[in-house]
């Protein structure tokens, strides 16, 4: 690991509390996916064992229960529809592994590292399938919907992303566009999920400005975490997003504020992708010279801000205690 001088290591606001509220759903999505992992292809069931086995938040399932939760909901489509978004998250970190090249995930090499792209890649794409499976077993055109819509936009969040690949001039706002996209789409179609299984449509566009709000803030924070995280902690290697010359917020307000001679440093390493072993430290101190990762840290604050103000539509309960507790994790987390 590098040495920063900003590491992100106390531990944050814990999950525990929601965990345990939506524990017997949680089990059951669990169990759901177990299943699932079981294949006659040896191949598929080793990475999709690998991936599942190695753990992960499951935040996005537990957002669809909780959220159904919220909104008093007693049946049960929102155990496979939750599996269902882990099963797109899943697939979109099997490909994203491959595309960042990255080494390190939950702790374990990546699928990509122990298998190979092209495995990795295909087996993504036979999760997504899954999770289509789930989806049209629950019937409902809304929902199909609500989550092809969230694939479709994920994958061109990515293709975005690439496009901005080595620009440390991008704006804000195209950073923004990809982040939403990316991340914050399926974070909201989670949430969103909860009000239809309920069938409380007047609770749909609440939970998923909820859920766009909290997700944005959640790739914010990974966004500063790649550069000052622990990386034992994180379970991803930090400086993986300058290696690649991937350009987010942090970079973006170094490189807006920076010196002509520091403008040269980033293009040389990020659009060049010409780096020495010492460029991280000395990419990681200009973002400290310019509060980059306190800045991130602190927009990230904000999105935090307008999630809660829209539990605050919510009447108190357990579960809204849970989301404001999930929020803070959102906005402190170390991993
Ligand atoms: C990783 O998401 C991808 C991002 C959007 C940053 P998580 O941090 O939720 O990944 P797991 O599922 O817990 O490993
Ligand atoms: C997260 O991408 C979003 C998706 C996987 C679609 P990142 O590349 O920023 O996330 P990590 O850091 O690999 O988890
Ligand atoms: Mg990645
Ligand atoms: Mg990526």
């Amino acid at each position: 690991m590098t040495k920063n001088a900003t590491v992100i290591t106390a531990k944050p606001a814990s999950l525990d509390a929601m965990n345990s509220l939506i524990g017997n759903d949680l089990k059951s999505v669990n169990n759901l996916i177990l299943e699932r992992v079981k294949n006659e292809i040896p191949l598929i069931s080793d990475i999709i064992t690998h991936i599942v086995s190695s753990g992960g938040k499951r935040i996005r399932p537990a957002l669809t229960l909780i959220c159904a939760q919220l909104c008093n909901y007693n049946g049960n489509r929102h155990i496979p529809l939750a599996a269902a978004v882990e099963f797109i998250h899943t697939a979109t970190l099997l490909h994203d592994d491959v595309v960042d090249e990255s080494k390190l995930r939950r702790g374990l090499p990546t699928a990509n590292e122990l298998f190979g792209n092209k495995a990795s890649v295909l087996v993504g794409d036979f999760l997504l399938s899954q999770a289509f499976q789930f989806m049209v077993a629950d019937g409902s055109l809304k929902v199909l919907r609500i989550l092809s819509d969230a694939s479709a936009v994920i994958a061109k969040g990515e293709v975005m992303q690439l496009m901005t690949e080595g620009e440390p001039q991008t704006t804000i706002q195209n950073y923004l566009d990809v982040v939403s996209a990316k991340t914050a789409v399926l974070f909201a179609s989670a949430c969103e999920l909860g009000a239809v299984v309920s069938e409380k449509p007047e609770l749909e566009s609440k939970l998923r400005n909820f859920g766009m709000s909290i997700g944005t803030a959640f790739q914010l924070i990974d966004d500063a975490l790649d550069y000052v995280a622990d990386e034992k902690s994180l379970g991803k290697s930090v400086g993986d997003d300058f290696r690649e010359g991937k350009v987010t917020l942090p970079i973006i307000l170094a490189y807006e504020a920076g010196s002509s001679e520091e403008k040269n440093f980033w293009t040389r390493t990020l659009s060049d992708l010409n780096q020495c072993n010492e460029d991280l430290q000395q990419a990681i101190s200009l973002l400290e010279k310019h509060q980059s990762i306190a800045k991130t840290i602190s927009m990230a604050g904000e999105y935090c801000e307008n999630a809660r103000q829209e539990l605050m539509a919510f009447p108190p309960s357990l579960s809204r205690t849970a989301l404001f507790d999930l929020v803070d994790f959102c906005a402190n987390r170390a991993y």
